[in-house]
């Protein structure tokens, strides 16, 4: 059997002394969307900083498209096909939403007009305020920026921690069904989410997560008929 796209395998690290993650397996195929949830504090961010390069593991290894890349920075998996939207500080709020797009682009040396307008197409709002600072948009609209600004380095795998935190129910739906539109033209994508129920609906895989380990790993589907994950982590 060879490698699923992407699989983060056997992840143990932290950021000092203590270990977060716990032998942590996390894996996406090609198109699919994957989506790990588990409560405060349990890692899920800092398996993202695992997957992305951003955290040394002690032990474990991060393949991408069958090639090892657990030595390689951060910059150098965007090269690999990679792009991260961190929970926090992913736009550069006094640059225009234009510039942010542009600044997403920094690795490319060929023309970028043509995903920008990819960008504009998935987002319209933003071809409208394509010259306000990203900064005075909503929240909504911001994470549309930050994940705009993601999809302007065209990954093959794009990693999204907690795309709908602080916003409306309305605009979290919104939100998952560009997701699932950027899924179906082919990126893998893995995705933290804490609204875990409606995240796992719309996932082909789903991860719980507990104190840095793998405590449950199923189809969404699979998850969300769990008596067991419903009573413990989805609120019954
Ligand atoms: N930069 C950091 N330095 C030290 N400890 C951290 C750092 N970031 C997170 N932690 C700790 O790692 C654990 C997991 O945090 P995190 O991955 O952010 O959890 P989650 O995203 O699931 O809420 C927590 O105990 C947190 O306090
Ligand atoms: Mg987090």
């Amino acid at each position: 059997m060879s490698d699923p796209f992407l699989i983060a395998e056997g992840m143990t690290g932290g950021y000092g002394a203590a270990d977060i993650l716990h032998n942590c397996t996390l894996s996406v195929e090609p198109g699919e969307i994957a989506v790990i949830v588990g409560p405060n504090g349990a890692g899920k961010s800092t398996a993202m900083k695992a997957v992305f390069g951003m955290l040394k593991l002690r032990e474990g290894h991060v393949r991408l498209g069958g090639k090892d890349i657990t030595a390689l920075s951060p910059q150098a998996r965007v090269a690999e096909g990679m792009a991260f939207v961190p929970q926090t500080s992913n736009v550069f709020p006094t640059m225009t939403v234009e510039e942010n797009l542009e600044m997403g682009a920094f690795l490319r040396r060929d023309d970028i007009r043509g995903t920008m307008e990819q960008v504009y197409a998935l987002f319209p709002v933003l071809k409208d305020k394509r010259r306000q600072a990203a900064g005075e948009l909503s929240g909504g609209q911001r994470q549309q920026v930050a994940v705009g600004r993601a999809l302007m380095t065209q990954p093959r795998l794009l990693m999204l921690d907690e795309p709908t935190a602080g916003v409306s129910p309305i605009v979290m739906d919104e939100l998952f069904d560009r997701i699932i539109e950027v899924a179906r033209s082919g990126i893998s994508i893995l995705m933290v989410e804490q609204n875990a129920r409606q995240a796992l609906e719309i996932a082909d895989h789903g991860y719980v997560l507990v104190q840095g380990a793998n405590r449950y790993t199923d189809t969404g589907a699979a998850l969300l008929a769990d008596p067991e994950v419903r009573r413990t982590f989805l609120g019954g």
